[in-house]
């Protein structure tokens, strides 16, 4: 009896906020609006398929960079409604004013740059490349004649792209990652390579999984930022002294404690 009141209710608020959200985006006006205690409040958008940094657990998104953007609100003063969406659209819907901001574990590079403003850096991270345990496979080099699973359009698919060459056919290219990881343990790619926190809690996923995580010496640090549209510096700001008091005060330490001990 329960279930059946509450699921036209929450039918009704999807279908209004998304009929809200064409409203804003036709009408040329951005998509935040005031939220209940009189703040502001940013639509952010995820690709919330990438754990532990952001994933969907039943209709609720969850994950570190979830928990990062929600404690930097709530220090910053304002507030944030999560939007799931695709990795392609994490960049085009904000670069039409549909959302306000994104989050994704979306790398802070010189090219997305040129398009984005972006925070400071809220996580460092890495490339790793995971193979089976028995794989001769020692760096990036050695992929080279293989089957690679990457997430099209990430900085997996770039360093692999300098490696193997960005036209290679062997480089599987994948709307999503766990796509990739999912033929790779069914063997259907002899690698995938995608950041280290991704990489580590897809390995940990497969009880008794053969396999290894490599780093090269070609991998870079990367650092994860939020995403603004280019010249919002009024929410960039925002954004900013959030992370800037979750920082001094060593609520995302605590954070990334949680999420990643050791
Ligand atoms: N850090 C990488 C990049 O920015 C991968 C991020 C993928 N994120 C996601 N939610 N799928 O290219």
């Amino acid at each position: 009896m329960m279930k059946k009141s509450w699921l036209p209710a929450t039918v009704l608020t999807l279908s209004l906020s998304m009929l809200l959200a064409a409203c804003g985006s036709g009408g040329g006006q951005p998509a935040n609006s005031s939220g209940g205690a009189g703040k502001e409040k940013f639509v952010v958008a995820t690709e919330a398929a990438y754990p532990p940094f952001e994933k969907m657990e039943g209709d609720k998104m969850s994950g570190y960079s979830i928990d990062v953007i929600q404690a930097a609100a709530e220090a910053g003063g304002f507030e944030v409604e999560n939007r799931n969406t695709t990795w392609d659209l994490v960049f085009t819907d904000l670069e039409n004013g549909k959302v306000d901001a994104s989050i994704s574990s979306i790398t802070i590079t010189d090219e997305r740059k040129q398009k984005f403003d972006f925070s400071e850096p809220y996580f460092e991270a890495t490339q790793l490349i995971m193979v089976p345990e028995d794989s001769t496979v020692t760096k990036l080099e050695d992929l080279k004649g293989l089957k690679v699973g990457v997430q099209i359009a990430t900085t997996g698919d770039t360093v692999v792209g300098r490696v193997l060459g960005a036209t290679n056919q062997d480089i599987k290219r994948y709307d999503d990652l766990p796509s990739a990881v999912d033929d790779f343990f069914n063997k259907r790619v002899d690698a995938v390579v995608a950041d280290n926190g991704v990489i580590k809690y897809f390995a940990d996923q497969i009880k008794g999984g053969k396999y290894k995580l490599l780093k090269d010496d070609s991998f870079e640090k990367e650092h994860y930022g939020i995403m603004v549209k280019k010249g919002n510096k009024e929410m960039l700001d925002k954004i900013n002294n959030g992370l800037k008091i979750i920082k001094e005060n060593g609520k995302l330490k605590e954070l990334q404690s949680k999420y990643f001990p050791e």
